[in-house]
Formats: C-alpha cells, structure tokens, sequence
C-alpha cells in the first residue's frame, strides 16, 4: 500500500464520525464470486475501528431460483414484478445471501448483524409490480444503536409496510434511501467490475459531476448500465455533504480505495471540493486574498493573516472561501465569500456545509445591504439587527453567550478597505 501518513490521514478522516463513515452496497454477484475478499477487506475495516453499514443486493441468484423452480418472472423499468410466489422466493434468496455475509463475518469476530426487513417502511405504490416496494421512511435508529455498540448491520433489500406485508425492494434504491437519511462521508458499491469504464474498457479514475457529467452522458461508449449509474450517483450527491463521495470498486480493492489518495476504482465526487487550512502558505495567502478581493471589491488590511487566529476554507477551484476566527470561546465566521462569477453553482452552499460539520456553533455579522443576507436567513438559526450590521448565529441557545457574541461581532474591526 501507501505511505503510513497518507493511511493515517484517511483512518482519522473515517473515523471522526462514529456512524457516518460509509454505506457499502455489496451487488449480489459479489457475494457469489467474491465473497472470501469481500470479507477480508470487511475484516480490515472492522480490525481498524471503522463500521460501515452494509447493503446487499441477490438479483442474480434469485433469476437462477426461480428458474429452478419454474417460476415465471419479468422485469418493469428495471424492477422486479413480484408476484406472491416470487416474493416467497425473494425473501428465502435474501436471507440465505444475508446470512452468508453475516456468518461469514461473525466466524471472523466482526458483530455483524443481520436485519432483513426492519429498515425501510414502504408503501406499494405501483401495483402492476406486485410486491415491490417504494420506500417512504428509513430507520436509521436501529442502524445507529447498532453501530455505537460496535457492530456492523448486513440490511437485506426488502422492506414492510403499515399492513407488515413484506415487500421486495431494489438494493441501490435501498442504498440510496440510506444515504440520504446517514449522509455518510462514503457510499461504496462494490461490483465485479469494480468500476466506470472509459471507451477502451479503462477504468475512469475519476468523475467530477460538475465538469465530466455532461460529456460522459452523452458519449457513444458508455454502457446503459453505466450510464443508469451514473444518473443514480448524481441524484445522490446532490442530497450529500459537498465532500461525501461515491466510490465504485472490487472487494480486492476497497481498503486501496478507501486509503490511498490514488484509490483503485472510479470515484465520484459532486465537483466542489473544499480544503481547510489552519497554517497558510504564500500561495494560499494569495488564493485567499483574490477571492476576498474580488467578492467583496475592496481591498484587504496588509496584516490579516499575520495573527495566526483564524482557520480559512477554500475551494479547490479557487473561488470561494471561509475564515473562522477562533480567538473567543464560540467560532466567529470573518469572511465568507464566493466570486461573483461561481455564484449560482452551489459552491456557497458546499463550502458553507463543510465548515459547520466542524463548527456547530458561530457567529457572524454582514451589512443590511448585502444581497448575501437571503442566504444567512436561509440557513442561520437566529439574526439581529444593529445599527450597522445584521448578527447572526447558528448553534448558541445560552442567552449570555449570545449577547457576549453579538458584543463581539459588533465590535469587530473592519479588515476590507472600500474605494470610493
Ligand atoms: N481514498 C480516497 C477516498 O476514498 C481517494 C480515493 C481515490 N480513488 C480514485 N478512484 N480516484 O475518497
């Protein structure tokens, strides 16, 4: 593998979430072909404190049943018509696959725990397609409990409904209805092929929505399958974090993916990557201050990044950014600024919803005029108004706390010099 450093850096990365490290859809040709190194990599995870939340699928075997048995089947828009007997037998397929992860992994130690149709509440919604549900609510307690007491739940793709009928759903949609509810920092789905294949059948490194989506879509090569996937994967991101990601990879492969910078898959990301930056370097200064500059068009105090007190966030691309004071006991947001020209691609909303998975609380202040203030109402939990300013906070509920920081923002200096 890599450097320890860079191991290092991914494991304190995982691990600052206890529940939130990773959804893993395990396709169910993995569990028919792979199955010895799906486990070895699950071991790894487990030996090194992190518990991912498993998903399975059981499509491929559950055709071959029904054909055993002479059950006629067919699919609708990729689903499964499940009549009663295609049920039964969906049910018995499911839970022979789950128990083949879930033993395998307790023989190992790892406290797998199976939950085959507890999780997702459905509804039928379309009932040409029999037994198949949509799901309504996903139950994330349970998944939780199960992980802060250190196990690791194998969820089967079926689901129930207010009758307690069980129902079959489909397991990316399962994954997804997961995701969404967890917003885990990884959503992995393991495949045989173990990732996006370019025209030459090379596996796509990465795929950064934002710039490569349009231009993979509409090309000749990519495969259908591929294509669904991708669609899938997009829909997703747009609900995520700005720095969750979607990994698509091998068994054999997981623990290079998850640990290395180089990775050994396809990884997605939404496009708008933010870093954090506590010590600055010369050209960090500058990409700071360009962005300042430019979205606030004035010109920045030639001493701000001497008082070595802030904490700054930046784009990749380089166009907006966050400076957190820490210098008082509650976070203080001193600048947030997105370029004129990135405004309207989400880019404030991704670097905004990065810095508060540090910073619960904060403080901040911003003049009456500035057309940003429909975005703070949006997502501040309370503002006043000042003389001067509108102050407002997320987080603070101690009313002499908040009075202290509104103290504060008030008095703050001003570090922008304006041209007349
Ligand atoms: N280890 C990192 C992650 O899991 C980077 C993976 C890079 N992978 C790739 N296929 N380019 O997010």
């Amino acid at each position: 593998m890599s450097s320890e450093k860079e191991i290092r850096k991914y494991l304190d990365r995982f691990s600052s979430d206890d529940f939130r490290f990773a959804v893993i859809k395990v396709g169910g040709a993995v569990i028919e072909n792979d199955l010895d190194n799906l486990i070895s990599s699950l071991v790894f995870l487990n030996e090194v404190g992190l518990r991912p939340i498993i998903v399975h699928g059981g499509g491929p075997k559950l055709s071959r049943a029904l054909e055993d048995k002479k059950i006629q089947f067919s699919f609708k828009d990729g689903q499964r018509i499940t009549s009663k007997e295609v049920l039964y037998e969906a049910i018995d397929v499911f839970k022979a696959e789950n128990q083949k992860i879930t033993s395998a992994l307790i023989e190992k130690n790892v406290s797998a725990v199976p939950l085959m149709n507890d999780v997702f509440k459905c509804t039928i919604q379309d009932k040409d397609l029999g037994f198949v549900g949509t799901i309504i609510e996903t139950n994330s307690d349970k998944i939780r409990d199960i992980i802060l007491s250190g196990g690791v739940p194998v969820i089967a793709p079926m689901g129930y409904t207010d009758e307690k009928q069980i129902v079959n759903i489909n397991g990316d949609k399962a994954t997804q209805a997961l995701a969404k509810e967890i917003l885990p920092d990884k959503i992995i789905f393991l495949s045989e092929i173990g990732g996006i294949l370019d025209g030459s059948d090379n596996l796509i490194s990465t795929i950064n929505i934002k710039d490569d989506y349009k231009r993979l879509m509409s090309e000749g090569w990519l495969h259908s399958g591929m294509k669904l996937k991708l669609e899938e994967i997009k829909h997703l991101l747009d609900y995520l974090p700005s720095n969750s990601s979607v990994s698509i990879t091998k068994p054999l492969y997981l623990n290079r993916e998850l640990f290395t910078d180089a990775g050994f898959g396809t990884l997605v990301k939404a496009g708008h990557q933010i870093d954090k930056f506590k010590e600055l370097d010369s050209v960090n200064i500058d990409t700071i201050t360009s962005i300042l500059e430019s979205a606030f068009k004035g010109t920045l105090d030639k001493n701000y990044f001497i008082k070595q007190d802030k904490e700054f966030y930046v784009s990749s691309c380089s166009r907006a950014a966050i400076a957190i004071s820490l210098h008082q006991k509650v976070a203080y947001m001193d600048k947030f600024a997105v370029k004129t020209g990135a405004r309207g691609e989400g880019l404030g909303n991704a670097i905004w919803n990065r810095m508060t998975i540090d910073h619960k609380k904060v403080f901040w202040r911003s003049r009456s005029n500035n057309s940003i203030n429909h975005f703070y109402k949006n997502v501040c939990d309370g503002f006043q108004k000042t003389n001067n300013w509108n102050i407002f906070w997320i987080g603070i509920h101690d009313l002499d706390e908040l009075t202290e920081c509104i103290r504060i923002a008030s008095n703050q200096p001003e570090t922008i010099a304006y041209e007349n």
